[in-house]
């Protein structure tokens, strides 16, 4: 029987792929550098420096550069999340933590995002949380399972008692990865690999969630 539910953040909780595309974006212009919303697919899930290292398109930079360039990024995204409201919340987000709290589950965040932690404050759902993991806890990134093992741990809840929640093909692999159960939110080309498959999580309870997983991860 699970015992904690884990959840990425971007694409599952909120929608902050179109804040970080205005940020790169606006760099990017800056920088004279050609960027197009279907670059910017490419850096879904993926870490601030490799991001930066995808706009770059292989022109390598000394690192006091790469640092300033993307500084400047995270000031430009920062700005954009002063504008995020709970209304914000993806449709059924907000019913589904309050309920999976309300039947005694364990709630963990893990992103990639060192900004995690405000955005969800913003969101207003940091108290729901029993363990935040962001981009400052672990250094190997998705697909590797470091991150929600680590969150898994903070929750004190065995891997194969933990349901991770996932919109990106790497989060999915990472969960499998670490042993958990995986609900893949979004397309089955893109998340079929996971237990179950959803749109998202709006209309979904508990209990739909739990009847359709498998006896062991
Ligand atoms: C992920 C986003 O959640 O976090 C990526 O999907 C982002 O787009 C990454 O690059 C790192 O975020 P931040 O806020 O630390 O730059
Ligand atoms: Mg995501």
């Amino acid at each position: 029987m699970p015992k904690a539910f884990v959840f990425d953040l971007d694409g599952v909780i909120t929608d902050t792929a179109e804040f970080h595309y205005r940020a790169w974006k606006r760099l990017a212009d800056e920088e004279g550098i050609p960027f197009t919303r279907e670059d910017n697919e490419q850096l879904r899930g993926v870490s601030r420096r490799q991001s930066l290292l995808l706009l770059l398109k292989g022109r390598v930079l000394p690192d006091d550069q790469m640092e300033a360039l993307m500084a400047r990024k995270n000031d430009y995204y920062r700005a954009y999340l002063s504008e995020i409201t709970p209304r914000d919340l993806l449709p059924g987000v907000g019913a589904f933590l309050r309920e999976a709290r309300a039947c005694g589950f364990k709630l963990g965040l893990a992103s990639a995002s060192k900004n995690a932690r405000d955005v969800i404050v913003k969101l207003g759902i940091a108290d729901l949380m029993d363990a935040i993991g962001d981009g400052y806890s672990v250094s190997n990134p998705k697909p590797a399972p470091d991150l929600f093992i680590w969150v898994a741990g903070r929750l004190d809840v065995p891997p194969a008692q933990t349901v991770v929640f996932e919109d990106a093909e790497a989060g999915i692999e990472a969960a499998l990865a670490g042993g958990m159960y995986a609900v893949g939110l979004g397309p089955p080309s893109r998340v079929g690999k996971a237990h179950l498959v959803l749109p998202n999580l709006d209309g979904v309870t508990v209990s739909a969630v739990l009847n359709a997983l498998p006896e062991k991860p």
